[in-house]
């Protein structure tokens, strides 16, 4: 398999971040955009915009279809059963907050919430306030040396208090995948809820809703290649009618007087006051673009460079991986080199990396660390981008050792 992106040209940032020496290996924290992203946003704002689902005129009708047409192609991009399973936010953790609100009615004192220990804050912290609004109890599965969650642990963990499990699909940090297939059925078995945190897991590869034992799904718009300020959750049809309304204002409503309301279902009761019209038909534009891909090619190509990204890491003296990632990124340490300091001499060289503790605070505690440096990969990203890194990272190590 060729090191050369045959997608790179799509994202003209890319040759202006050469041209500035900068090589760009954060796509985990957010992605570079394609040309076909711009030129829909272009587009819509060139073509006069309007609030959707309030006016009969032209602009608000062309924008409403546009912004519903996206609601289509989220729905077909995840396999959901209906668009009207797809609730636009402001992002994954806009998503997260919204269930661990939604569903509190459903959480009373001494049930347990299930997360595990490689969880993201996004995907933490909403079901830890939550566990303290209702007096309830946040169990934490535990992960094995290969950077997964522990089955046998969960299995005895995930019992007839378990209200709802939270679980991300791809480490953020480990790159891992986690043995969704295995756990999710763990709390259904259960009667509970359980929730997908997709944001990392979306971008790589197509995963199907109807097939995954989810009740929910979150997934953020910028590190999918679209705009930010936007994302979706997925919620199953019978799902989506246990929430609770959570956010109120404009359009969420059906009818109001001055002491009642009474409010939509999901979709439009989830998405209160004017929605990021002109990201919303972005992350669509994207789904367009990413959906003419051969997504076997992209694949492959991603994994290439993965292999080659471990194994240039497994050569180079102190370099410890937290552990073997399956996909798209590699997190690690340097003996006796702080990751701050690496992080700092690699920028200077213009390599764009993440080093600290990936909003992943627990984790690194468990690990025994207090960060990493993570490198992570686009499928923009090639060959050259890595023999660069790691130029840049021998020259960082001959001065820091
Ligand atoms: C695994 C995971 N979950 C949730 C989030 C939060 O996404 P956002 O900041 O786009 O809401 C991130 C972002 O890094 C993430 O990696």
């Amino acid at each position: 398999m060729s090191l050369i992106s045959p997608w790179r040209a799509d994202f003209p940032a890319l040759a202006i971040l050469e041209s500035q020496g900068q090589t760009y290996l954060d796509s985990a924290a957010t992605s570079q955009k394609p040309q076909a992203l711009i030129d829909a946003l272009t587009g819509y704002y060139t073509c006069g915009t309007a609030n959707v689902h309030r006016a009969q005129h032209l602009p608000a009708e062309r924008a409403t279809r546009a912004f519903e047409d996206a609601r289509i192609k989220v729905a077909r991009w995840l396999n959901a059963s209906s668009p009207t399973e797809i609730v636009f936010t402001r992002g994954a953790t806009e998503a997260l907050n919204l269930l661990a609100y939604g569903l509190e009615h459903l959480i009373e004192a001494e049930d347990e919430i299930v997360i595990s220990a490689l969880e993201h804050h996004a995907n933490l912290l909403p079901w830890q306030q939550l566990a303290r609004r209702r007096g309830a109890r946040l169990v934490v599965l535990p992960i094995d040396t290969h950077g997964m969650i522990d089955l046998e642990a969960a299995a005895g963990l995930i019992g007839p208090r378990t209200r709802l499990l939270a679980v991300s699909q791809l480490s953020n940090v480990l790159g891992t995948w986690q043995p969704l297939a295995e756990l999710l059925p763990l709390a259904k078995q259960q009667g509970a809820l359980t929730v997908v945190d997709g944001a990392q897991g979306v971008v790589h590869g197509r995963h199907d809703m109807q097939a995954m034992a989810c009740d929910f799904y979150v997934l953020s718009s910028h590190k999918l290649y679209g705009p930010e300020g936007v994302g979706a959750l997925y919620g199953r049809g019978e799902s989506l009618l246990k929430l609770k309304h959570w956010q109120f204002g404009g359009e969420m409503v059906r009818v109001a007087d001055l002491t009642h309301a009474d409010f939509h279902a999901a979709p439009l009761g989830f998405e209160a006051g004017t929605p990021p019209i002109g990201s919303i038909i972005g992350l669509g534009a994207i789904l367009d673009y990413l959906s003419k891909l051969d997504a076997a090619a992209v694949t492959g190509h991603e994994q290439a460079l993965h292999m080659k990204l471990l194994a240039g890491l497994e050569v180079r003296d102190g370099v410890k991986l937290l552990c073997a990632p399956q996909t798209a990124l590699a997190s690690f340490t340097v003996e006796g080199v702080h990751h701050s300091d690496l992080a700092h001499l690699l920028a200077e060289q213009g390599i764009a990396v993440r080093s600290g503790t990936h909003c992943a605070q627990p984790l690194m505690k468990i690990l025994g660390i207090d960060g990493a440096i993570r490198v992570s990969l686009g499928l923009y990203n090639d060959g050259v981008d890595l023999e660069r890194f790691f130029g840049a990272l021998d020259h960082s190590l001959d001065l820091l050792r």
